[in-house]
């Protein structure tokens, strides 16, 4: 991994932009969420009844997900509320089975929930139609899998030109393969990449789209320890240096270290959420 964009934040303890935010969000600074929301009724308020600038970028309101199963009803998402501010680094925590992967599903527009809401700046994303939510997957979603997803006939540069070619305002695919240091690798094939190199080629196809939201399911998961934390240390360097909002889910207690906002999943609904007022560079997390 390349220096630079990516380089290490000074030292421990919450970088100025962190502490900004969070003075914002402590009623210091007006909200950015939520700008372009238009009311249907005109009257300034969102479907929730909150004034526009009372809203997160990202809310989850009374939201429920069943799966029918034959005869059977499967309650994945029971109630669960929570927000994101926009530019935080977020960590989904929980057992499996807790509900976490649906979430990301419903908020990546991939999935439809049963019942309640989603917000995303500002838009109500659990009121669009097909045509609507393949839009917003294709240019406000970033998505990164535990297991790559790559097209294995395609080097890592025509992976990333891939998705960037169907961006509104995609940023350049070598430059952001050399930012998450593979300049030297785009001619390669995935296979001849590692599973580490592989998952960097992954966030830079995200990334490349210039998404509004980068949603990461496990992105350690198939990788060792060392690998898995160059990974997330990319993920966090990405969220502090270009203000992008990620959201990391995992099963791992140890990762909530270095998140902004911990949001512990527990069957079907949200357990707490909380902010962390020490975040840790993930160098410096053991688990
Ligand atoms: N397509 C589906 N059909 C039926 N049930 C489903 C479906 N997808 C998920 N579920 C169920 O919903 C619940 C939540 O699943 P989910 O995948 O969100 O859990 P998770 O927290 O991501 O777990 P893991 O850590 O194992 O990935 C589980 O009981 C699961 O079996
Ligand atoms: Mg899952």
């Amino acid at each position: 991994m390349g220096p630079g964009l990516y380089g290490k934040y000074g030292g421990r303890g919450r970088p100025a932009v962190l502490r900004k935010r969070f003075g914002r969000q402590e009623g210091l600074d007006p909200p950015q969420g939520g700008q372009d929301y238009k009311s249907r009724d005109g009257s300034g308020r969102n479907p929730a009844g909150k004034a526009e600038k009372d809203m997160a970028f990202v809310e989850f309101d009374k939201v429920k997900k069943t799966y029918h199963m034959g005869e059977v009803d499967i309650e994945a998402l029971r109630d669960v509320n929570f927000e994101i501010e926009k530019g935080e680094f977020c960590v989904i925590v929980g057992a499996s089975g807790a509900g976490k992967t649906t979430i990301l599903n419903i908020l990546g527009g991939m999935d439809t929930l049963s019942g309640g809401r989603v917000m995303l700046d500002g838009k109500e994303i659990s009121s669009y139609n097909q045509k609507q939510l393949t839009a917003y997957r294709r240019y406000d979603i970033g998505f990164v899998f535990q297991f790559y997803n790559l097209i294995q006939n395609l080097t890592a540069l025509e992976n990333v030109e891939l998705a960037s070619q169907i961006s509104k305002a995609p940023l350049d695919a070598a430059q952001t393969l050399k930012k998450v240091g593979l300049g030297e690798r785009m001619g390669n094939f995935p296979a001849q990449l590692s599973g580490g190199e592989q998952q960097r080629v992954a966030i830079a196809r995200a990334l490349a789209k210039n998404p509004k939201l980068l949603l990461c399911d496990e992105p350690t998961g198939a990788l060792d320890y060392n690998t898995g934390k160059a990974v997330l240390k990319l993920l966090q360097d990405t969220c502090q240096d270009t203000g992008m909002t990620v959201v990391v889910i995992t099963h791992n207690q140890a990762l909530t270290a270095m998140a902004d906002r911990i949001i512990r999943v527990k069957s079907g609904t949200v357990g707490s959420m909380e902010l962390n007022r020490d975040i840790v560079p993930v160098e410096e997390i053991e688990w």
